[in-house]
């Protein structure tokens, strides 16, 4: 949530912060800024609303020279987006400061910093910081201490970055609970809350921990920990390749993640799995030790992270035979819960930031569960480096504000979690072995079912001139319904819901006419039978359905029904299989709708604050 850049160098650096901008862009996207320290230690600042492009745009027109400078794209917090609302804030044309997260006691020190006289020319809770450490500077003897006075009296959560005009080669950096990353040049350094924002200028990072605050010249970076004692951040060359950002031939990132599935799962199972034995090292050292001694597992996660544990719940507790619950990480972190004897806390994460999701690890760890566990796509990231256990998926940067290959790499980690677990708790050779056939033959079913999307690219038509949608499944399915729904909202802006299809007598039957699309996940499985009762229901009341199946589940279309072949295939591996139809779905609606399809409105993609 709102993306930050920063460089300290020799060389101009516009160009490097608004190539670092655009990099960062999924994390907000509703106004963008710089401002940079001139040879006559001048600040100038540029600030638009909308994309970076305008931002772009307009420095192309009026450049803004300078080696010392920082940026950023906005999810607007307080204050609605605009101009003046957008970062870098300034204090007295000396400090300038962007911000990432929320000061919770900014009317305070707005209120206090007014009686001292400043002068507030936005909305924002970020300004406060910028007459703060102005208002510090005046009895501090550097910047680096002013900013450590200041963020003593911050309440909330922060990533922020200053620069003085005083003092105009270096940039101070505070992080509590908004992630700020250090990237390393030849006597250049730079600043970042994403590695992805850095890598055309290094690949060489170390990431500040909760509590840090750290001053960067060009030739040297010192780190203080949240007691102000000098820290080493161990600084690590990166393995994320610098083209990341790239589209390539696809019109979209979302288009180009969804394609990407078969390669991203292939890396995820890479190394991982021989035969039907799980490396030991895929969990980390201590795994089998705690997987052997854990009865129960709560699963913790938001999004559509929260879509892939609950699948895993019906996997953990049907192939492991170990008990599981699954819950909203807003919800769990604000709730006394009871902690089950010897429970697994699991979070979920594409970006191991989400703020929620870590709050609630962090509880979790205070209210005696035995060990965390998370499974997360951003080696480095905070869950990660918090969690006893980890496993990463290798689905590779994902842009698309609508997660696609994070979620089903997730699954693929979740399933290898069951069957790790499993082999603790007595699964049968049998079923091992059945986990991992299916797993290995997944990026080849999934690449049959790209080939589907001619076809889901005509259905979508259908879709343009509709408000509403309703998603249906059963079993491991209905988180499927539910992914569908969230990818078909997100994007194209329909209204949907997800119902278990057994529920649909109990309310929503109400709301089916010919305006209401019904989608059915329906691969032929257990609970076959009980789904088409499900689906004659909404045929007697006259709505009309599209039909997910494959060819033996023996769905036929008709008036009231289209029906979608997937390839048959294992029912292990079936909700990942079915989820990619949907996402092609939500994407061609998106098209036809004319949606923003990467930067959905209102939308960010990595949520560092509640
Ligand atoms: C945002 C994103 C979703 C994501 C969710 C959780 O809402 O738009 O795509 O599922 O955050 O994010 P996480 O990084 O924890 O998976």
């Amino acid at each position: 949530m709102c993306g930050i850049v920063g460089a300290v160098a020799q060389r101009d650096v516009a160009d490097i912060l608004v190539e670092g901008l655009k990099r960062l862009e999924y994390r907000g996207y509703d106004s963008a800024g710089v401002a940079i320290i001139d040879n006559e230690n001048q600040l100038n600042r540029a600030r638009r609303l909308g994309k970076v492009q305008e931002l772009a745009d307009a420095l192309q027109a009026k450049p803004i020279a300078g080696g010392t400078g920082i940026a950023h794209t906005r999810w607007a917090t307080h204050g609605a987006p605009s101009e003046i609302n957008a970062h870098p804030h300034m204090s007295s044309e000396t400090i300038a400061v962007v911000h990432n997260g929320i000061i919770e006691n900014h009317e305070q020190l707005r209120s206090q910093l007014q009686d001292l006289g400043y002068h507030f020319s936005s909305e924002t809770d970020t300004e406060v910081i910028a007459h703060l450490v102005h208002h510090e500077l005046k009895s501090a003897k550097s910047l680096l201490a002013a900013v450590q006075a200041t963020v003593k009296q911050l309440e909330g959560a922060y990533g922020t970055v200053v620069v003085d005009t005083r003092d105009k080669d270096r940039v101070v950096v505070a992080r509590s609970g908004s992630p700020l990353v250090i990237g390393y040049g030849v006597g250049e350094n730079f600043i970042a809350s994403d590695i992805l924002a850095l890598l055309p200028v290094t690949r060489k990072f170390s990431f500040l921990e909760e509590g840090d605050v750290a001053e960067i010249t060009r030739f040297e970076v010192n780190v203080f920990d949240i007691d102000g004692k000098p820290a080493v951040r161990e600084a690590k060359e990166s393995e994320v390749c610098h083209d990341v950002g790239d589209k390539g031939e696809y019109r979209h990132y979302m288009l180009k993640e969804t394609y990407e599935q078969p390669t991203a799962i292939r890396n995820t199972l890479e190394g991982r799995l021989q035969g039907n034995m799980l490396d030991n090292q895929t969990f980390g050292a201590g795994a089998d030790a705690i997987f052997q001694e854990i009865e129960h597992v709560q699963i913790i996660a938001c999004g559509t992270s929260y879509h892939s544990g609950m699948v895993a719940r019906y996997w953990l507790e049907a192939l492991a035979g170990v008990s599981c619950n699954i819950e909203i990480a807003s919800e769990f972190r604000y709730r006394q819960s009871h902690v089950p004897k010897n429970a697994l806390l699991v979070t979920i994460s594409q970006s191991g930031e989400t703020a929620d999701t870590l709050a609630a690890l962090r509880l979790a760890k205070e209210i005696g569960y035995r060990a965390s566990l998370t499974i997360c796509n951003v080696a480095g990231s905070s869950l990660v480096r918090e969690s006893d256990l980890a496993f990463m998926t290798k689905a590779g940067a994902e842009i698309g504000v609508a997660s696609t290959k994070a979620f089903t790499t997730q699954l693929v980690g979740l399933l290898m979690m069951t069957l790790a677990i499993g082999q603790h708790h007595g699964m049968s050779v049998e079923k091992q072995n059945d986990i991992a056939q299916s797993l290995m033959t997944l990026p080849n079913k999934l690449e049959e079912v790209l080939a589907l999307a001619g076809s889901i690219e005509e259905l979508a038509e259908d879709f343009a001139d509709k408000h509403h949608a309703l998603f249906l499944g059963r079993g491991d399915q209905y988180p499927i319904a539910m992914e569908g729904a969230l990818k078909l909202k997100e994007i194209s802006y329909i209204h949907a819901e997800a119902y278990a299809a057994g529920e649909l007598k109990h309310g929503p039957l109400a709301l089916i006419d010919a305006e209401m699309p019904v989608i059915v996940v329906a691969p032929k499985n257990d609970l076959i039978e009980k789904l088409k009762s499900n689906v004659e229901e909404v045929r007697a009341r006259g709505g009309l359905m599209y039909v997910f199946a494959d060819a033996s589940a023996n769905f036929s279309s008709d008036d009231t029904m289209k029906v979608i072949n997937v390839p048959v295939c294992d029912d292990l591996i079936a909700p990942i299989v079915y989820t990619l139809p949907l996402q092609l779905l939500s994407y061609y609606v998106a098209i036809i709708k004319g949606t923003d399809v990467d930067q959905p409105r209102n939308l960010a993609k990595s949520v560092t604050v509640e």
